[in-house]
């Protein structure tokens, strides 16, 4: 029992439901557009979006750091706009900036936090040596926050993040300034922290979000835009499959084009200069076709082949193909290109 537990609360809700946020700064900015998605327990959600999309302002709506100008959001249940004292109790957050004190150790913040939080001198003592193993700070557990790299002291913002036990825990771009080993540790971190809590992330590296996030959401001028499983995102707006065709014969070409156009609506020939025999097809992502259609297409194909019973292209035209999907951050680039103001993923705004 180290922390504050703030009790559960909301049934089998979701412990993070955020409905139909807006928030408009007194400046008239307008930074979130009815935002509206549930965190799952064990999931870690991801809020992508280039710099000045909206995510750290949904996080500072969600701690009560602002408050929104509508909507509200349910934190174990209870409402931020009526009761924000009990639902912070669920809450961990790891702002974008650093709020550590440079003379304070790693383990000095973790204890003070554990403290404010209520924990006994005895109880803030193992809790802070626990947190320091979880977010893998043992090593420099005892060197004041100035002397920590960047990418340690995010490390110690995270282990802050979870002093309480937070059912929620609201990281805003944690990855800032790692290296890439840093990075990797810190996924690994993410995902065993991820059990029995709802872990939010913002972040603008799709390379992160496909290695950490189980669901997300692509924010773009303050609105979410898409919000899904990783694959459903992907399947829905990734610029599609590419499939590559190695074929034994040029009139094997000629009728695997004939063959595919056929079977597969929609389908784009990719031209590619010097290569011989191989043939590349790109799958829209306006096309209905899914990803096993586009097997079971083949795969017939290659059945009647091999069986002789005829193939449309010829026995053993096909010497080999390959189905791959576009990556996520194909389609977050496309997205960010719609934001107004951006040049691209490295504006700063
Ligand atoms: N306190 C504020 N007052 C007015 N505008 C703000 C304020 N904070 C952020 N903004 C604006 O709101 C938009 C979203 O900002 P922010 O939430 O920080 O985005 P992100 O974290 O995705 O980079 C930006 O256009 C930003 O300039
Ligand atoms: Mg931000």
């Amino acid at each position: 029992g180290v922390g504050v537990g703030g009790g559960g609360g909301g049934g089998s809700l979701p412990p993070l439901c955020c409905y139909d946020v807006h928030k408009v700064y007194p400046s008239g900015k307008m930074a979130i557009s009815q935002v509206t998605f549930a965190a799952e327990r064990g999931q870690v959600f991801g809020l992508l979006g280039v710099n000045g999309a909206g995510k750290t302002s949904m996080f500072r709506t969600m701690t009560g750091e602002t408050v929104p100008t509508s909507g509200d959001a349910l934190v174990c249940g209870t409402s931020i706009i009526s009761n924000m004292r009990e639902a912070r109790t669920n809450l961990g957050y790891a702002p974008q900036f650093d709020a550590t004190l440079p003379l304070l150790t790693a383990r000095e913040h973790l204890q003070l936090y554990a403290r404010l939080r209520g924990a006994t001198v005895e109880d803030s003592a193992w809790l802070a040596s626990d947190l320091l193993r979880r977010v893998g700070l043992t090593k420099h557990a005892d060197k004041p926050s100035h002397a920590l790299s960047g990418g340690n002291r995010r490390k110690l913002s995270v282990g802050i993040a979870l002093v309480s036990a937070p059912s929620v825990v609201l990281l805003d771009e944690p990855s800032t300034g790692m290296d890439a080993g840093a990075k990797r540790s810190l996924w690994r971190v993410l995902d065993s922290e991820r059990a029995g809590r709802a872990v939010v992330l913002t972040t603008h590296s799709m390379e992160e979000c496909e290695a950490t996030c189980q669901r997300l959401t692509i924010m773009v001028d303050g609105a979410c835009r898409t919000i899904g499983t990783l694959q459903e995102v992907k399947t829905w707006y990734g610029t599609g499959y590419t499939l590559s065709f190695r074929v034994s014969t040029d009139d094997a070409l000629q009728s695997l084009d004939a063959f595919l156009r056929g079977s597969l609506q929609g389908i784009i020939p990719v031209p590619e200069r010097g290569a011989a025999l191989t043939a590349k097809y790109r799958l829209p992502d306006t096309t209905t076709t899914r990803l096993s259609d586009v097997f079971t297409v083949i795969e017939q194909e290659l059945a009647a082949e091999r069986s002789g019973t005829g193939g449309r292209i010829g026995d053993g035209g096909i010497l080999e193909y390959a189905i791959s999907q576009s990556t996520l951050e194909d389609c977050f680039l496309r997205f960010a290109a719609t934001q107004e103001g951006t040049q691209g993923v490295d504006d700063v705004v």
